[in-house]
């Protein structure tokens, strides 16, 4: 602030802390004592005989606001609000966030200290650290992957046994780390529109599923020339570029057989985000941690189901 409004500011302020001090003696000095009948009115009249009366204020009315302006000048001389003048206190809000915000640093170095040292997989075995983990998940992966991590079409589901880029401690932790991106061209152009119903019809094939159209036999040969590469000969898909497994009911894209077929034709691409540079190493390990911990859970859910299943 220029000294120009300091010393604006502060002439304005204290100028009308003496206007209100004045008014405040000039009421007092008014107020006579009531005079008996005789009470002063304004002169309006409501109704014919509702008058409004010029009663002076209350004693203690005047002294409740003496006591404001002398706080008002109390503050002013403690803290900061007269322009630049700081206060004699030397308080700062700057000041007071820097000392809370490491106060806050201080309690979550503390909170996060007993993991410092440790690995993922040792992260996994314990309940403390998953449920830090979680706490991280919600604030910054929630969004994409569901607050119960099971995903949404075009994001994958944390929380099964299937991985597009493979679910050991290391891998996991370079998935969170430093990101992953994911690209499927489309094959329209290449495979023209019966050739991509051929395709189809294959790759449905896969996890025993058929469609009326399209010839699978076909879709096949194509299939061996321009998918294998990536998805491999059998379909089952390849963790180093995060092509998915054709053969199994988990679909990224939808399952639907429009879904696939828009996935074959027109392409399909998936960006994770890398987040090891806003979040650090320590809470990376807590997230892997987090997300591995679910997966042994919902496979032990999914075998007790698959169980009860067949005992029925
Ligand atoms: C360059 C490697 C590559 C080639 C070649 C390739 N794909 Fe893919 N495919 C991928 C990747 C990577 C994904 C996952 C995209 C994502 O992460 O969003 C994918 C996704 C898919 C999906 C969706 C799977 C799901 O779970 O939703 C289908 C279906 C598919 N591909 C079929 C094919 C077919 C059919 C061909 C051949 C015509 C083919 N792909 C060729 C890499 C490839
Ligand atoms: C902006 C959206 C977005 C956010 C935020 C996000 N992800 Fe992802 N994540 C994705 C997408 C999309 C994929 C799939 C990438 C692909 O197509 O291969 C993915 C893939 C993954 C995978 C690999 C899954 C597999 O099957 O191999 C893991 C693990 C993962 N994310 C964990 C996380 C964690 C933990 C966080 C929070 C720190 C997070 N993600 C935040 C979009 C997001």
């Amino acid at each position: 602030m220029s000294s120009g409004w300091t010393v604006f500011i502060t002439v304005f302020t204290l100028a009308n802390i003496a206007g209100v001090t004045w008014l405040l003696w000039w009421m007092r000095r008014r107020r006579g004592e009531p005079t008996g009948a005789e009470v002063e009115t304004t002169g309006h009249v409501w109704d014919d005989d509702l008058r409004e009366l010029n009663n002076p204020l209350p004693r203690w009315w005047l002294g409740l606001f003496l006591i404001t302006v002398i706080f008002g000048l109390v503050y002013l001389a403690l803290y900061p609000g007269l322009g630049n003048f700081g206060g004699l206190l030397g308080w700062s809000q700057i000041d007071q966030y820097r000392r809370q915000s490491e106060q806050a640093e201080a309690v979550i170095a503390r909170t996060l200290a007993p993991f410092e040292s440790r690995s993922v997989t040792e992260l996994v075995e314990d309940p403390a650290a998953r449920h830090i983990g979680r706490k991280l998940y919600l604030n910054n992966c929630a969004t994409c992957h569901g607050s119960d991590a099971r995903g949404a079409p075009g994001f994958p589901n944390l929380a099964d046994d299937d991985w597009l880029w493979g679910g050991t401690p290391e891998i996991v932790y370079e998935t969170i780390a430093n990101g992953r991106t994911g690209v499927m061209m489309g094959w329209r152009q290449v495979l023209g529109d019966s050739g991509v119903e051929d395709v189809l019809a294959y790759v449905l094939s896969l996890s025993g599923r058929k469609v009326p159209a399209g010839d699978p036999a076909l879709g096949a040969r194509k299939f061996q020339e321009l998918c294998a590469a990536c998805h491999g000969q059998d379909g089952r898909g390849n963790p180093q570029l995060g092509a998915p497994n054709l053969t199994d009911d988990v679909w990224l894209h939808g399952g639907s057989v429009a879904a696939i077929r828009k996935t074959i034709a027109d392409g399909r691409q998936g960006e994770m985000p890398a987040h090891l540079e806003r979040l650090g190493e320590l809470r990376v390990k807590l997230l892997a941690a987090y997300v591995l911990g679910l997966g042994t859970e919902a496979g032990a859910e999914a075998r007790t189901a698959a169980h009860v299943g067949t005992s029925r």
